[in-house]
């Protein structure tokens, strides 16, 4: 990136993940100039809207998708389509889960911890100027916890929907068996199982962070990465569920949904995102992470790395984190001081201290090394 003054930055933020394919990659230049010059919306369904359906349940296993323009409405819709089928309008969310602006989705994302109750059964936050209805709140990674709240209201309870992995507080992993644990619960409750991925998507493997955990949802988000970096979002999911929007109990509208645009974007990304192509990426993510967490032992840093397919973030806390709690407990004068210090000496990375750098499809060895060298420049400081 060049930035106003004309300093050129190494761009380790990509879009908050959207740039997966990096920036001006020829593949999607290619594909959205052929739309642009066939012309960029007719509003009717079309054989560029069925080429990207096709390649998008294929690639995560879905039996049926649906167009929207925003990681936001995907959520929004995906939630709708469970509250329809279903019958019941209550919902269930993760405490400190991002999943855009629709309103029962603010609930407790990132609350104030003065005002968000117990750890082990959080209150619901709610944010002013919302109307979000009957919301559940439950801390990642406690599976009794999910299930107290089930026993109790599982006959008002539509769905619960979380990220797999948690990619708005840093990067926070699912424990060993949490996901499995979360599928049968909501299979033995009745309760429709949505994952955001919205963040993790084609950023977590060639076919999502459901197939590479081995977690089936009933229903999926995906947004950002899919589309590289044209505005682009989708949900989909079990034929069955989303028959609760093909029947007219759920509507789904929208003037730009499936636009040609956008649908070269799928194209693009979906020629790209080869085994081959992540693959390459993610070692050099792993290498980036190994060569930071040996930074870390060397200075004695009180942090740790963490990462997830093509994503990593140094979490400023000895100990790891597994909610939102254990996330509140980081040292944020830290990550902040890391955040300035980084882009200071010319790498940018989000500008949320929640969020973690991309290693995109074109990133090299070359960045690698500009990463760890800024990074081991910070722990010389930190300790001198
Ligand atoms: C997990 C998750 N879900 C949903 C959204 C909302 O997406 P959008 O910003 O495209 O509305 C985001 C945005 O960052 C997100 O991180």
């Amino acid at each position: 990136m060049v930035d106003v003054d004309g300093r050129k930055l190494l761009d380790l933020s990509m879009g908050f993940g959207a740039m997966l394919a990096g920036h001006l990659n020829p593949v999607v230049v290619e594909e959205a100039k052929v739309a642009l010059e066939g012309g960029t919306l007719f509003v009717t369904p079309s054989p560029s809207a069925r080429d990207a359906s096709e390649r998008i349940c294929k690639r995560f296993g879905i039996d049926q998708v649906r167009f929207t323009n925003s990681g936001t409405e995907a959520t929004m819709y995906a939630v709708r389509t469970a509250k329809a089928y279903s019958g019941k309008s209550a919902i269930v969310k993760i405490e400190g889960g991002y999943h855009g602006s629709y309103d029962p989705l603010t609930v407790s994302a990132k609350p104030d911890l003065k005002l968000a109750g117990p750890a082990d059964a959080p209150y619901s936050v709610v944010r002013a100027g919302t109307n979000p209805g009957v919301v559940f709140v439950v801390p990642f990674n406690n599976l009794k916890a999910l299930e107290k709240v089930f026993a109790e209201d599982h006959e008002s309870i539509a769905c619960f929907i979380l990220e797999p992995v948690l990619e708005n507080l840093g990067i926070v992993l699912p424990d060993a068996g949490y996901l499995q644990g979360v599928r049968d619960l909501c299979d033995r409750y009745g309760i429709i199982l949505i994952f955001d991925e919205v963040k993790t998507g084609l950023t977590a493997g060639p076919q999502g962070a459901a197939h590479r955990i081995g977690v089936q949802p009933d229903l999926i988000c995906l947004a950002k990465s899919i589309g590289g970096g044209l505005p682009l979002a989708a949900f989909g999911g079990k034929k069955e569920i989303m028959s609760a929007i093909t029947d007219n109990r759920m509507a789904h509208f929208g003037t730009f949904n499936g636009n040609p645009l956008a649908m070269a974007g799928v194209r693009a990304m979906d020629k790209l995102c080869t085994v081959e192509a992540l693959g390459k990426a993610e070692a050099l993510n792993n290498q980036a992470l190994t060569r930071i967490s040996e930074i870390i032992s060397e200075f004695q840093l009180p942090a740790h790395t963490v990462g997830f397919g093509v994503k990593g973030c140094v979490t400023w806390s000895k100990d790891p984190v597994r909610n939102y709690r254990d996330y509140k407990a980081t040292d944020f004068q830290v990550a902040e001081l890391s955040w300035l210090w980084s882009l200071n000496r010319g790498i940018i990375t989000p500008p949320g201290l929640d969020e973690q750098w991309l290693i995109s499809l074109a990133h090299t060895q070359a960045e690698i090394d500009i990463l760890v060298n800024d990074f081991r420049s910070l722990a010389v400081a930190l300790r001198s």
